[in-house]
């Protein structure tokens, strides 16, 4: 049987009811409320801001999904690299650069943000939305498969990382989870995007790739000694997901 989770339209034994609203994808169901809130908040906490409408537009223009972190979550990852002091960010999962504006205005200055993307397109984006930014100097974006790039950082000089994002391709979290701790010291702080996906994440008959990826990265981080992490489910207009927070002891 599955999991109770909702989404999965049209699965046979899904017995939960359809729930109101519009399906965004890996996000599942969105209902209504998640949106009007959002955009409530942001009405109210977030400051209005061109660079980071064109970064979401010239990427959108571009072709690129739209799959980047929402305006409240962006903030979030900016308050968290403040609060936490971070100098040295690494990101895994570039896109168009739209998390890492955030990311990037969170260092101080001789601060600086490494990011990792896979696609040369994207990275053009990226690189175009951040300059405009004004934050070129302080950024790098590599192009390559991650896994690839991460064992190249430490003799470019980067690391050890204060804070690091992972949000690129979900099957491989285990082992940017890995790397993240590799290039860790103790205090960094860990931030995985989607860990919860429409609840997928606790059902162990999933079988997605991504799913499976991320599972395997909490029994991961279930084993490792000296990483304390917890998870913030999260709804909104991204729909229902979950970001882990981890600490480096
Ligand atoms: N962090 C971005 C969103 C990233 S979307 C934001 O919130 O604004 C995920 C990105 O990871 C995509 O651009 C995709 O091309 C990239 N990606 C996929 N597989 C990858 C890999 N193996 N290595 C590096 N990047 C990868
Ligand atoms: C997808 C990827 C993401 O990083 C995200 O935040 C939302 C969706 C995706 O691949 O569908
Ligand atoms: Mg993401």
């Amino acid at each position: 049987m599955s999991a109770p989770h909702q989404g999965a339209p049209g699965a046979a034994d899904d017995v939960t009811p359809t729930p109101s609203g519009t399906w965004t994808g890996s996000g599942g169901y969105a209902d209504p409320i998640w949106e009007t809130v959002d955009d409530y908040l942001a009405i109210r906490l977030l400051n209005g801001d061109d660079v980071l409408d064109d970064a979401v537009a010239d990427s959108a223009a571009a072709g690129l999904p739209p799959i980047q972190v929402s305006p409240l979550q962006g903030k979030f990852l900016h308050l968290l690299a403040q609060l936490s002091g971070a100098r040295e960010i690494l990101e895994i999962g570039t896109l168009g650069g739209y998390s890492t504006i955030w990311l990037a205005r969170a260092v101080p200055a001789g601060g600086r943000v490494v990011s990792l993307e896979l696609l040369p397109e994207h990275a053009e984006v990226a690189r175009a939305n951040i300059a405009r930014a004004g934050l070129s100097e302080r950024v790098r974006v590599l192009v390559g498969p991650a896994l690839g790039t991460l064992p190249t950082l430490r003799d470019l000089g980067y690391g050890p990382f204060d804070l690091v994002f992972i949000d690129a391709d979900k099957g491989n979290n285990p082992y940017y989870l890995r790397w993240a701790i590799d290039l860790a010291r103790s205090g960094t702080v860990v931030v995985v995007d989607n860990v919860v996906r429409h609840g997928s994440i606790a059902d162990p008959d999933n079988g997605a790739d991504d799913v499976r990826g991320t599972q395997e990265m909490f029994n991961l981080a279930a084993q490792i000694d000296g990483f304390d992490a917890t998870v913030l489910q999260t709804v909104g207009v991204k729909g229902y997901d979950g970001f882990l927070i981890g600490r480096v002891r």
